[in-house]
């Protein structure tokens, strides 16, 4: 697990959540640089992780070749979840080839059909979306030239919520870009309003529509995708493949503002505004490849976590001097 890839929201959230499931679950030992992220993330994963906690955090730099060679040469992987860049030949050559690559759901660009499933035509409509198409394609790559690599790609649709406990959530620097933090940063007084981009799409009440999953649910769909390359029991070939994760239920932007407002008892102003290039609708197709994840968690336990941790931690992890 590692920290050298381009998307800033996925180090300070995601991440995190993928981490702590992994270092308590399954003993992840994690490695990063903390160029753009949060030590403080990392001391409460590893409280959160008790004795598994310990022990479980290098701050190791993928670009220093020889200091991934000493953490490789330490620790016998089985396999790495990979949030980064950098990662193949170093793990080949310790015999470590079982990969989880995180992948979005921007790989669908603009989906000209709704509900998205794994086949779904791949466009790349950002360069954020670009990275992730090559990585994929790098890892198609890897796979091809030596079989004995298995290799799961995740393909996120949009992550929300925070970990139950309060500890860790979503961060983001500046001004936000994505729907929850910018409600949550509206929720704690830290701006005045949400702004919401377009109430003209034909959709159930003319906003965005997206497939929200709990992030807790994220990290735990990491875990089955370990297990799923690791099982010793199973028969199924495991070649390059590709997951969609999601919940597969659209909701809107008003209706996920609704929903915060209810779970927070604060009131969400909104104006109107558009964001050039949005997409319309994005969610996935249930029953579609499907790992072993049956979502725990619905709306109402997304926004209820996420304004947990939003009023805890009304500054993430930092202060109001810090922002
Ligand atoms: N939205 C607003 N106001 C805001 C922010 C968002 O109305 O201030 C609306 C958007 O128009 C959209 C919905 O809220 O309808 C969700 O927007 P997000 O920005 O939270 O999520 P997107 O699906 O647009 O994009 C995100 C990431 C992508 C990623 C994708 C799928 O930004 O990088 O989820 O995982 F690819």
């Amino acid at each position: 697990m590692s920290n050298n890839s381009g998307d800033r929201r996925s180090r300070l959230y995601r991440k995190p959540h993928c981490v702590a499931a992994a270092v308590r679950r399954i003993h992840g030992v994690v490695a990063d640089n903390l160029d753009n992220s949060s030590a403080v993330a990392i001391k409460r994963v590893q409280e959160l992780a008790g004795e598994f906690g310990k022990n479980s955090f290098r701050q190791v730099d993928l670009r220093d070749r020889s200091a991934l060679e000493k953490f490789f040469s330490e620790i016998k992987f089985d396999a790495v979840i990979h949030f980064a860049g950098l990662k193949a030949v170093v793990m080949a050559s310790h015999g470590c080839k079982n990969l989880v690559f995180s992948s979005s759901a921007t790989v669908y660009g603009w989906p000209k059909e709704v509900p998205c499933t794994e086949e779904t035509p791949l466009a790349a409509v950002n360069p954020y979306g670009r990275t992730k198409l090559f990585i994929e394609e790098i890892c198609r790559g890897v796979h091809r030239s030596d079989p004995e690599w298995k290799i799961i790609l995740l393909r996120y649709f949009n992550p929300v919520g925070a970990h139950p406990s309060g500890h860790i959530g979503e961060d983001p620097r500046g001004i936000p870009n994505n729907l929850m933090p910018f409600v949550q940063q509206v929720a704690v007084g830290r701006r005045p309003a949400l702004t919401v981009f377009g109430n003209d799409y034909s959709t159930k009440d003319g906003t965005g529509v997206r497939d929200y999953i709990h992030v807790v649910d994220l990290a735990d769909g990491h875990i089955a995708a370990l297990r799923k390359l690791s099982d010793p029991n199973s028969t199924a070939v495991i070649g390059c493949e590709v997951y969609n994760l999601g919940t597969g239920k659209g909701t809107s932007v008003l209706e996920m503002v609704t929903a915060f407002e209810k779970a927070s008892g604060k009131k969400i102003p909104i104006v109107a505004g558009r964001r050039p290039g949005d997409a319309e609708s994005c969610m996935l197709q249930k029953g579609g490849a499907g790992i072993e994840l049956e979502g725990k968690y619905g709306i109402e336990e997304m926004c209820r976590d996420q304004w947990n941790w939003a009023s805890k931690n009304p500054y993430g992890y930092g202060s109001p001097e810090s922002n």
